[in-house]
């Protein structure tokens, strides 16, 4: 039956109840049957929403969209071979995160909600609080002190009320994890419309690659939204019989902040604790992501491997795209970074999300660009 379920203790909750954990405190997935009409979907605008019956919002008015979504997925010829880059920086917000939030503001409209809070280390932020902007729905935003002046400045265009708390990420999502006890708890980790979202990127990649899957993912990870979306996408794509299995999934991290990968590297059970030091890749510089046991699966599951670059190899990858014209913020070069340093990466189709602007990390990209 379709609705939301319990990873912890199994319970079920219909889809319409606005909660965003269990009661048990266990993280909340969705059940539902996605469906594709390949017919109807390629009579649709090229938008993300042209995927509409497997997507879990079942009023249409409820809708809120921008009309993005259909990245394009470019060739880009790097060093030894070829990867597929798809270009999620040109999205309305400037980040894939508006996949996320554009589901996920369209279910709290469809709920009647009118006050949402979301903490993020500053582009998750943005999205919720254009969307939220677009649908009329309040909205709070909690932010790290160190996040990007840029995003600062956007979300506080869209109106959004914006708390920047010192200290750490995780003592961002202690704050806002206070604030959700009264309001709607929009979390791109916590709350699962936001995967309902990003798994549009699947979709996308599979209908642009001639409708089939690539061979490998590789995309930047810290709590995972667009890996777990990725997955889910892929999953049931290949339910529907549209694809015969689920392509490799690899999780690049920040080596200074990078539980996951040193849980992979060193074959622990559990993620080590990790004292986040600074890095210019700040969107994945997660200490403790909360579905560390559902991204660790997802990479086991489809063969896949959780990796890591430093800053100067990022430095690197972000010089390599602008030469090819290609502008996005640090934490989206993680991939490429990967990819030129490790040959295992480079068998197949290999695809590649471009994240975030590079306009959203000027101080950071003048101090690279200065360094010649
Ligand atoms: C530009 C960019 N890329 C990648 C990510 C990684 O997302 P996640 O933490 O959901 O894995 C983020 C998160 O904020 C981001 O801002
Ligand atoms: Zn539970």
């Amino acid at each position: 039956m379709d609705g939301l379920r319990c990873g912890s203790c199994g319970a079920s909750f219909p889809m319409d109840d606005p909660r965003w954990r269990c009661s048990c405190g266990g993280l909340l997935d969705i059940r539902f049957t996605a469906r594709f009409d390949p017919e109807r979907i390629a009579r649709r605008k090229p938008t993300m929403w042209r995927y509409r019956e497997a997507l879990p919002i079942g009023n249409d008015a409820a809708v809120v969209s921008f009309d993005e979504g259909m990245t394009p997925l470019v060739p880009v010829d790097i060093g030894p071979g070829g990867m597929f880059l798809k270009l999620e920086q040109l999205f309305p917000s400037g980040s894939y995160k508006d996949r996320g939030a554009s589901v996920l503001v369209s279910k709290a409209r469809e709920l009647g909600i009118g006050r949402i809070v979301e903490d993020s280390s500053g582009n998750a932020g943005c999205a919720i609080a254009a969307y939220a902007a677009k649908a009329g729905i309040r909205c709070e935003i909690l932010v790290p002190e160190s996040t990007s002046p840029g995003k600062l400045a956007q979300i506080l265009m869209y109106g959004a009320e914006l708390t920047r708390v010192p200290g750490s990420r995780e003592d961002t999502a202690a704050a806002a994890m206070a604030a959700a006890s009264t309001t709607y708890y929009a979390s791109h980790s916590w709350n699962p419309f936001f995967f309902q979202g990003t798994k549009t990127f699947a979709f996308e990649v599979w209908e642009q690659l001639g409708f089939r899957a690539p061979d490998t993912l590789l995309l930047p990870t810290g709590n995972g939204t667009l890996l777990i979306g990725s997955f889910i996408g892929f999953s049931e794509l290949a339910e529907a019989g549209l694809i015969d299995r689920v392509p490799r999934h690899v999780a690049v991290q920040a080596k200074r902040c990078a539980p996951l990968y040193e849980m992979f590297r060193d074959g622990l059970g559990s993620p080590p604790s990790v004292r986040g030091g600074e890095t210019i890749t700040e969107g994945v510089a997660i200490a403790a992501p909360v579905r560390w046991a559902e991204i660790m699966e997802i990479v086991r599951r489809t063969g896949g491997e959780v990796v890591a670059a430093d800053d100067g190899e990022v430095e690197e990858a972000l010089w390599l795209l602008g030469r090819r014209g290609i502008y996005v913020e640090p934490t989206s070069a993680l991939p490429v970074a990967a990819y030129l340093s490790t040959p295992s990466l480079r068998a197949g189709t290999v695809v590649a999300p471009l994240t975030g602007h590079g306009l959203k990390a000027t101080e950071k990209m003048l101090k690279i660009a200065k360094k010649g």
